[in-house]
């Protein structure tokens, strides 16, 4: 009798045990529950918040700056969401200190933000350098230093002088290398003595995408079946301008490694859209797809830049489409990189288009009717799998929450690049709430997608990738591109008519992770 009462008991103990594990595992796998402290993070790592200067800075013709391809692109009736556009922004240019405070008053050591081309130099290479456009960027950079905030400049970011375009056909034409290098040095000579961190390029394997062959960014590119444009070749396009931007980097590394490194002292890289993909089944076909993912996003930009060449996959199935880098080419662009710069925000599934048929499904937001083509690899990209969402869904059509994919990208990028420092330069959740409030709700969405990333960074970490910084998308609410005002990735909410910067919860939250006390503190503290 006694036997059995205790055998029973030793089940119920039992039990509860395994229901604690499941609930504690399901966290985990969620990923949603996790908390992450600082010091988790190697001494010396970069926490910061990241900007563009299209997206914040406004005064877009002020002092001196040319129209960008973004300003002429807005300017048509339709395109962007309520009309919006990068006109007035954050208006950043005027309140470039009170957002400096800002940062400050998170405690971040770091701020990547880009350097308007417009700005600096309104005609290109043609044209006179404009002192306006150096003195704002030398401001933001003293006062930036000023308050022990590590200055991490990027030197494009999607926005370029319009005429460029009207001239040359911009990144479609190889005259561009030669504009971005002019650029670049001007940048390197007028700065360099206080940057120590430099990004070429932002994303080009992004912007391919969106400018060439889905046609949804300037200058509106692209063909059937991607979608319609008035002109453009989704085949073709993109493979050129991702070819002419690759080289446009490493001409402007060799300028910086041979005139400025050593005297500077500073660290020079690209910054990649590193999405992650996961099979959409176990069978081998779907992993070979989620290889060829990788390869034709993410590697097709990095494997160059390291290696010297693009991923053999991409050579395989485009063959003579893909353009070619001569031996002298090859010699310029490999090992072009001091450090990886990835924005991370992602992951989708990858199904394969070789041995089965690929149709987007029509609730598919991400789906560009084309996967079954060479240049997407033969790889269909998808967040759904029979009928449910690959994580939970972002405010911004096409983004899920999916923790993992950090440590994920991350190894992947560690391992195929012989562990190179890795700088996350961009992680950040898009919220929808209407424009003049803020929703908290969705905020502390946010508040747990940081943390569930940044404990994913920590594995990849623990597991043997040098990363040595993390940038949150974004300080502020700002311009997003195609949806103008409607997303928002801010830790700040701005007021669109006062312009006004309130901290969310999630602001909160940042600084105190940066200081270390805990979350319960911020709920209470909380005004907002
Ligand atoms: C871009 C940012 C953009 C963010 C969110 C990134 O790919 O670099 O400019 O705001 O995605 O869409």
């Amino acid at each position: 009798m006694k036997t059995s009462w205790t055998l029973k008991k030793y089940y119920f103990i039992i039990c509860i045990l395994l229901i604690l594990q499941h609930v504690y595992s399901n966290k985990i796998i969620n990923g949603l529950e996790e908390e992450v402290k600082k010091s988790e993070f190697p001494n010396g790592f970069l926490f910061g918040t990241s900007t563009s200067a299209y997206q914040v800075e406004g005064a877009y013709i002020e002092d001196g700056r040319s129209l960008s391809n973004w300003d002429t692109y807005c300017h048509i009736n339709g395109v962007i969401p309520n009309g919006g556009s990068g006109d007035i922004a954050d208006d950043h240019y005027h309140r470039y200190l009170e957002d400096i405070d800002l940062m400050a008053s998170l405690g971040v050591n770091a701020y990547r933000f880009s350097i308007s081309w417009s700005r600096i130099l309104p005609r290109g290479k043609l044209g006179h350098v404009n002192p306006a456009g150096i003195k704002f960027y030398n401001n933001i950079i003293d006062s930036l230093l000023l308050k022990g905030i590590i200055p991490f400049v990027t030197i494009h970011h999607y926005d370029y002088p319009q005429e460029f375009e009207d001239r040359f056909q911009a990144w479609l034409s190889p005259l561009m290398q030669e504009e971005f290098v002019h650029f670049a040095e001007i940048c390197f000579k007028s700065f360099g003595n206080r940057v120590k961190y430099w990004a070429t390029l932002n994303e080009p394997n992004l912007y391919m995408e969106m400018a060439y062959l889905k046609g949804v960014f300037p200058p509106s590119h692209c063909s059937p079946p991607f979608g319609k444009c008035s002109y453009g070749n989704s085949d073709i396009e993109p493979l050129l301008v991702v070819h002419n931007s690759i080289l446009a980097h490493a001409k402007a590394v060799k300028i910086y490694r041979d005139q400025f490194q050593e005297k500077q002292g500073g660290t020079i890289g690209m910054v990649a859209s590193a999405y992650m993909y996961k099979p959409m089944t176990d069978n081998e076909a779907d992993n070979k797809a989620t290889n060829r993912a990788l390869a034709f996003r993410v590697a097709w930009l990095l494997d160059p830049l390291v290696y010297g060449d693009y991923p053999i996959e991409m050579r395989h199935y485009l063959g003579t489409k893909l353009p070619i880098f001569n031996g002298e080419e090859k010699i310029l662009i490999k090992n072009s990189t001091d450090f990886i710069g990835l924005n991370h925000y992602t992951t989708y599934f990858a199904k394969d288009c070789l041995n089965s048929n690929c149709t987007c499904m029509e609730s598919d937001v991400l789906c560009t009717h084309g996967e079954n083509r060479a240049i997407r690899g033969y790889v269909l990209i998808t967040g759904q799998k029979d009928g449910a969402y690959i994580g939970d869904q972002m405010g911004m059509p096409g983004l899920y929450v999916v923790p993992q994919g950090m440590e994920d990208i991350v190894d992947y990028v560690n391992k195929r690049y012989n562990n190179l420092p890795i700088f996350v330069t961009e992680n950040g959740y898009a919220s929808n709430e209407n424009q003049e409030g803020y929703d908290m709700d969705q905020d502390r969405k946010r508040i747990k997608y940081h943390k569930a990333y940044l404990a994913s960074l920590a594995r990849s970490i623990r597991n043997g990738a040098d990363v040595r910084g993390y940038f949150v998308w974004s300080l502020m609410d700002n311009f997003e591109w195609r949806f103008g005002y409607t997303v928002k990735f801010g830790l700040y909410h701005v007021d669109p008519f006062s312009l006004n910067r309130s901290p969310k919860l999630s602001a909160h939250w940042f600084r105190d992770f940066l200081t270390n006390t805990t979350l319960n503190n911020i709920q209470a503290k909380s005004t907002i």
